[in-house]
Order: C-alpha cells, then structure tokens, then sequence
C-alpha cells in the first residue's frame, strides 16, 4: 500500500507556551475634532433646551467634524499619538482594527484607509462593527492575536463621523452624539497581565431599536430612502436606556467575577459615554464610589465605538490610571451588543 509522503513541517507556535502572552495596552491616544457645538447651539437647530439636554443627558458641549475632516482622518491622528506614546513605527504594526459605524465609504475598510494614511505597510487591516461596543471589542480581537502569536503590534482604534448620520431635524437624537476617535496600542508585555479578561454579548432581536435602517444591501439608497430621511440614526431611546444599564451591570459583574475582584479593588471604572443617568444608574448598582468612576460625556457626548477609547486616553493623561492599576470598562451599544473588561495598566 503506498501511501502519500509524509511532509515535514515547524509549527510556529510550538515552540511557546501561548498562554502565557497577553495583550497589554502600552500607549493609547486620542483625537477630537475642533468645532464645540454647544447646546446653545442646538436651541438654534431644533426645539430644545440646555436645560433639558442636561438634566436628560449630562450633555453640555460636543465636539463635530469638519465636512471635508473623514473618520480615517481622526483614526489615523489618534493612532499617531498612541504611537508617538508607545514609540512605536509605522513598520511595526501588524494588525489595524477600526471600530466604526461611520466608515469612509462601505468599502474599502476604514482600516485600510488609516493604513496608508499611517505608512503602516506590513499590516493586516480590517473594520470590526459592534457600534458602541466595538472598541473592546476591538480589544479582544486585538488580545487574541497577540495571544495566538500571529502578531505582536496590533493598533485598535474606535473613531466615528456620527455627525454623518445624525438627523439634524431630529431633536431626539441630535443632541445626543459627537465627532471623535481614540486609539490603543496592544502588545505582549512580560511580566504584565494588560487585559485580564474581556466579556463580550449581543442580542440580535433587537436591532430595530437602534439603527441606520437604509443604505446597505436590504434598502439601497435611492431617492425614496433618502427623502424618508432613513440614511440617519433611528432609536427608541427608552428602549436602548433601560436595556444599557441591565447589560453594562451584567458585563461587570461578569468581568469581576471572573477575576475574583470587589468593586472597591477597582482604581477606575469607565463606562460607555452615552447619558449620564445610564452611568450614575450602572455605576449604583455595582457600588461604584464616585472617585472611581471616569466621566467625559459632559464635553464630549455620545461617540459611540470612539467613546471609551477616547475616555481611557483621557483618563490617563490626567493622571487617573497609573501603572498597576485595575481599570474597568463596561459598554452598550446597538446590535444590541455590550461589553467589560478589566485591565491591569
Ligand atoms: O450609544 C448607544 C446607547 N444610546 C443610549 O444609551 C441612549 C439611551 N437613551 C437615552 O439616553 C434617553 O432615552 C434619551 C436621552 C434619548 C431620552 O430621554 P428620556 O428621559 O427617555 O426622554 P423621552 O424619550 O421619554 O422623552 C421625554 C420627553 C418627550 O416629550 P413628551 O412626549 O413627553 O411630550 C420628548 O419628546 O422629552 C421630549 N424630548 C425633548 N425635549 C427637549 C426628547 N428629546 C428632547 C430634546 N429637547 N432634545
């Protein structure tokens, strides 16, 4: 009986113990457009008041792109400050992850976009949508490669143009979304435990409840879609409320469990930047003491998958995350999609 040659061949990740790398964040930046609109501004636009943004949101003031300024614009300048951060060149990155809703164009990738815009030739590049979630999980993406050891810089970016889709007319949701990107620079760091652990979660049933409803492959654009003004955000905000704080609770309690962590070990807790009574709501219900907890939204408003990327670099520039500290993000988002993470800095 013949039988076929038997090839002989390495197996690169025999050699490790893969388990033993892990993806730590070693640089993060972040990038917001100029132009502030304030709610002074949106009492021009729409029948609205600072008073009720306020009280309802958090809001005070976001921050809103110039028309010719593209999401894969402030990618790519969030992504040079986390590099400038990490000292870390173009060449060295292997992987780009974008997190977007609002990508340049439906294709090529927003990720493709900031690739060539960074100079990054060797690496892979592709988009990941989870709409306000996408950044962790952007981050566990990131992880997984590293862990995997196909790559050992991967650039995971949230960054969105929400302007883009926002209905101005819309006095529901107009007041509510910002312009805006941040960026993270993974890496195997030995001796570091960087993302302990990542939970992510989805529930596909109710992706009606926030949505862009035309412009892909179920209702191409055509004057009847755009006259129906359905190329812009649709949400049922009760809805999208109440379920955002069931999840973000369940993700960090998730999240601490499996780390065997109280909410007093925590230094810092970031939660997705969407209204602050879904942060004061979430961070109530896991004990969260207010020195703990991170905020932006009054500045920045919602920015979706850029929300908590651009939160964390904050965060750190002002000295509230230190090395060796606990960090937890928790997020919502459409889809619905959610999730938390816990990271030793
Ligand atoms: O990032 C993804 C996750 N997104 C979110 O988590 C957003 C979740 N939802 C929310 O943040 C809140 O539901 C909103 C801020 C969107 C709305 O707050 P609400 O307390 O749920 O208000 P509502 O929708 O119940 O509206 C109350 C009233 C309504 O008037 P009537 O029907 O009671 O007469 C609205 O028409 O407030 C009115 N309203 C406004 N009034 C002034 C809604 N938007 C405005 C506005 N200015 N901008």
């Amino acid at each position: 009986m013949n039988s076929a040659p038997r090839k002989t061949f390495k197996n690169p990740r025999a050699q490790h113990d893969f388990r033993s790398r892990t993806g730590s964040i070693v640089a993060v930046g972040s990038y917001v457009p100029a132009r502030v609109l304030t709610n002074a501004d949106l009492e021009k636009m729409v029948e609205t008041s600072n008073e009720w943004i306020i009280t309802r949101t958090g809001i005070r003031e976001r921050h809103i792109a110039r028309p010719d300024e593209t999401t894969s614009d402030m990618a790519a300048e969030a992504a040079r400050r986390a590099m400038a951060q990490a000292r870390v060149k173009p060449e060295q990155i292997d992987l780009i992850l974008v997190a977007t809703v609002t990508p340049d164009m439906l294709f090529p990738s927003t990720a493709c976009l900031v690739q060539e815009k960074i100079g990054a030739r060797r690496a892979a590049a592709f988009d990941i949508e989870a709409a306000c979630s996408g950044f962790i999980y952007g981050l566990e993406v990131g992880q997984q490669f590293i862990m995997s050891q196909s790559c050992d810089t991967v650039l995971v970016i949230g960054a969105e143009k929400l302007s883009s889709i926002v209905d101005w007319t819309d006095r529901n949701t107009c007041v509510l979304f910002g312009d805006g990107a941040g960026a993270a620079i993974l890496q195997n760091r030995p001796g570091s435990h960087g993302l302990l652990t990542v939970h992510l979660g989805a529930d596909g049933s109710k992706g009606s409840v926030l949505c862009v409803p035309s412009g892909g492959s179920r209702n191409p654009a055509s004057a009847k879609t755009v006259a129906a003004r359905e190329h812009f955000i649709r949400m049922d905000g009760k809805e999208t409320f109440r379920n955002a704080v069931q999840a973000m609770h369940a993700a960090a309690i998730e999240v601490l469990r499996r780390c065997e962590l109280d909410i007093s070990q925590i230094q810092c807790v970031i939660p997705h930047q969407a209204n602050r009574r879904i942060i004061d709501a979430v961070g109530e219900r896991l004990g969260v003491r207010p020195d703990q907890l991170f905020v932006n939204l009054d500045r920045i408003g919602n920015t979706s998958a850029a929300s908590v990327a651009i939160a964390l670099d904050e965060a750190v520039a002002q000295g509230r995350i230190r090395q060796g500290d606990l960090v937890l993000l928790t997020v919502f988002g459409g889809g619905f999609t959610w999730g938390a993470a816990v990271i030793e800095w």
